[in-house]
């Protein structure tokens, strides 16, 4: 299907703006090569390091001068980051915000710039910038359904008569640490036998991770389950647990996202109970819709990524395929 002229004028009136009518999205013109912008915010993980290795590898298949940049961690560098792509002229803009809202002006500057903004892997905040208006889509997982598996994994594994949990939430004002918190608050909520006794950000690194965890574990010594926004601050959390004396697995239960090879490893090993899929691997995803969008394709607002559940049953037989 063709894009809609008056896909904007629609969005404008059904978020009540009256008579003011949004600028269309900039269109992507059809060519042999294209000179595309990967904004990556970190590279202090597995995870980010194969998203920005996905978008290495898609280059020559996809004919893309990629132009990829790491942040290090900083919202604003980012930002900079960004308005340095504008400036050399990329045609495309692939965007994983670091957090919610400080990315907000920099995706609204590429549109400005006539640039078309795909954000991959993270959203910015619905309420400041909209699919179809200020970017084209996101490309991504559900997060708050990722949340809410684990915590029903946990609901349906655990032996145990109380379960005492301390979250290890993810990066703060981030889509990812926002809906997986949620998503898991609430689905946890519907069993009297669980209470979150903590739950403090250990930024999705490891090594914080692991700080955290040690502090919460001298303020909740009788903690028994462990929730983490993301495998890397599980293998911190485990790491701290047995540097405690506690057995992850056999009186701690941990359970997180990603399906790291560490996180795969750990199941194997019976020290994790689950970890929900969360896939980096965005490059040929990127390729496609960025070929169906110059085509004059609608998109979708949301392309959203399936995920898996990784558990004793099948973890032995992704570790190969894990990063
Ligand atoms: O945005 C996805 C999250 O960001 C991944 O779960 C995490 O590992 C990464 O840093």
């Amino acid at each position: 299907m063709k894009r809609r002229n008056l896909l904007m004028a629609a969005t404008a009136l059904s978020l009540g703006m009256g008579s003011m009518v949004a600028a269309e999205l900039p269109p992507l013109e059809q060519k042999e090569r294209y000179r595309v912008g990967f904004a990556q915010m970190e590279s202090n993980n597995p995870w980010r390091i194969a998203e920005t290795k996905s978008f290495m590898d898609t280059a020559e298949s996809c004919n893309w001068d990629l132009i990829a940049t790491d942040a290090a961690g900083s919202a604003a560098k980012q930002v900079a980051d960004v308005d340095s792509m504008i400036a050399q002229g990329i045609d495309i803009l692939f965007l994983p915000p670091r957090e919610e809202k400080p990315l907000i002006p920099a995706v609204k500057k590429a549109k400005a710039a006539g640039i078309p903004t795909f954000l991959v892997d993270r959203s910015v905040d619905p309420a400041a910038a909209q699919p179809g208006t200020d970017f084209v889509a996101f490309l991504g997982s559900d997060f708050i359904d990722q949340g809410r598996r684990v915590a029903e994994w946990t609901i349906e594994n655990f032996e145990g008569e109380k379960g005492i949990i301390v979250q290890l939430e993810g990066t703060t004002g981030s889509s990812p640490a926002n809906d997986r918190k949620s998503g898991f608050d609430d689905a946890i909520a519907a069993d009297p036998r669980f209470e979150i006794v903590a739950s403090q950000t250990g930024d999705f690194a490891r090594d914080l991770g692991r700080q955290v965890m040690e502090t919460l574990l001298q303020a909740h010594p009788e903690v028994n389950i462990v929730y983490a926004h993301n495998d890397e601050m599980a293998i911190g959390a485990i790491q701290a647990l047995e540097l405690a004396g506690r057995k992850p697995g056999e009186d701690v239960l941990v359970v997180s996202i990603d399906g790291t090879r560490d996180a795969l490893q750990a199941i194997i090993d019976g020290k994790m109970g689950v970890t929900v899929e969360s896939s980096p691997f965005f490059g040929p995803l990127a390729c496609e819709v960025m070929n169906r969008y110059a085509a004059g394709e609608e998109i979708e607002h949301w392309v959203q990524v399936q995920d898996r559940i990784f558990t004793q049953d099948n973890a032995a037989d992704h570790i190969d395929e894990a990063y």
